[in-house]
């Protein structure tokens, strides 16, 4: 992928020259009492610094867009940009953003129309420093890791019209996540949670192919329990996928080492509301709600040994402190490791935050869909149009 450095000596310089930054500040906000929202946690926006300040340094204008949630294609303030906007302004003061590009329709469908309005600066709305103005752009970045599984107008329409290059984070990233599929250290261990298998079945299938010891936890180890046979109460599960987990199971037992650790324990909450340590099986009324104790020892001994572990998906339901237990003891064993350890996943990294853990990671990834992608695929739209871009 061209690099920042490659479209400096393309564009003879970057002095004055217009540049489309597309970011990913998709932050997590949260209502202030006051009626506002705020950022609850500005991670992605710290993390597209080193980009936006070397672009800075060197005298680019540059304009930097980005989506926040989920809008249908119609502006919804609920998902406006201001309270990034607000913040991006503390950090590199002088950069303008554009508002939520998913209020076009045309973002998510990728349509042409919408493909020139941005790289001919037409993008409308904007906030702080430059306005956008309706100058057309002399480059292109992107540094949107976590967005470039889709192939969206933002992501893959500007490398087909301007000089483009991959930003430092997006280039980090890729090293990271895309190096696990082909050279991780060995013992290679992964360790999945979260709430849905279904989600993350491509994920588990090639990771299958890579690893040494695939963990799997939270709320997607129900499906697996339930396809060996185990009774698993209220607890989450996704029927339609029972078999496809029983197939993957009885794979992983015909290889040489079983490959697949399933939590051995459960901390449940019963019918009565009351907390209790179970085995794998759970009656009618009881609900799993994190790895027990007996597990979170058995994961640990796993991870003591390995050379690489990646991590997506929290163990249990960490925000409810009586169902944390599971996933700090993950996150401290990563911790105390002396493995090349990779965090993915927006929880996975909002707990390692909680629990104080994340200067100890090597690597916590912005991406979540993004990152699990690159390991299923070995590649993503963004970073294919990037490869694709005309580099004369
Ligand atoms: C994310 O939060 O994973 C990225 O910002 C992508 O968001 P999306 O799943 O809404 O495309």
């Amino acid at each position: 992928m061209p690099a920042l450095e490659d479209l400096e000596q393309r564009l003879g310089g970057l002095d004055g020259r217009r540049i489309l930054a597309r970011c990913d500040f998709n932050v997590p906000l949260r209502d202030t009492p006051d009626g506002r929202r705020e950022i609850s946690d500005d991670l992605r926006i710290r993390a597209a610094l080193p980009t936006l300040r070397w672009l800075v340094e060197r005298g680019a204008a540059v304009t930097a867009c980005s989506h926040l949630g989920r809008p249908a294609g119609a502006i919804d303030e609920r998902y406006s940009l201001a309270p990034v906007a607000e913040r991006l302004a503390e950090l590199v003061p002088g950069v303008a953003l554009a508002e939520n590009l998913r209020f076009s329709p045309g973002e998510a469908s990728n349509d042409p129309a919408f493909v020139d309005a941005l790289v001919t600066g037409g993008l409308g709305i904007s906030f702080g420093g430059a306005p956008v103005g309706s100058a057309p752009f002399d480059g292109y970045v992107n540094d949107a890791f976590g967005a470039s599984h889709r192939a969206h107008a933002s992501i893959v329409g500007p490398p087909q019209r301007l000089p483009s290059a991959a930003g430092r984070l997006l280039h980090r990233e890729a090293e990271v996540l895309g190096g696990l599929r082909a050279d991780a250290q060995r013992p290679f261990v992964a360790v999945l949670g979260g709430a849905k298998v279904s989600d993350k079945l491509g994920v588990v299938e090639a990771l299958l192919s890579v690893v040494d010891t695939l963990i799997v936890g939270g709320g997607m180890c129900f499906t697996f329990l339930a396809a060996l046979g185990h009774p698993i109460g209220d607890s989450l599960c996704e029927p339609d996928f029972i078999e496809t987990c029983e197939r993957l199971l009885q794979a992983d037992a015909q290889r040489d080492s079983a490959n697949v650790v399933l939590p051995n324990d459960i901390t449940a909450l019963d019918a009565g509301g009351t907390v209790r340590q179970m085995g794998r099986s759970l009656p009618d009324g009881c609900r799993g709600l994190d790895i027990g104790p007996g597990s979170a020892a058995e994961f640990d001994d796993v991870i003591a040994t390995a050379r690489t572990v990646f991590w997506n998906g929290p163990m249990g339901l960490f925000e409810d402190e009586r169902f944390a237990a599971g996933t700090r003891a993950v996150a401290q064993s990563m911790a105390d490791s002396r493995a090349f350890t990779v965090v993915g996943g927006g929880d996975s990294a909002a707990a390692v935050a909680q629990f104080g853990l994340a200067p100890y990671m090597d690597h916590i990834s912005t991406g979540g869909g993004a990152g699990l992608e690159l390991i299923e695929h070995g590649d993503l739209p963004g970073l294919a149009a990037l490869r694709d871009s005309p580099q004369q």
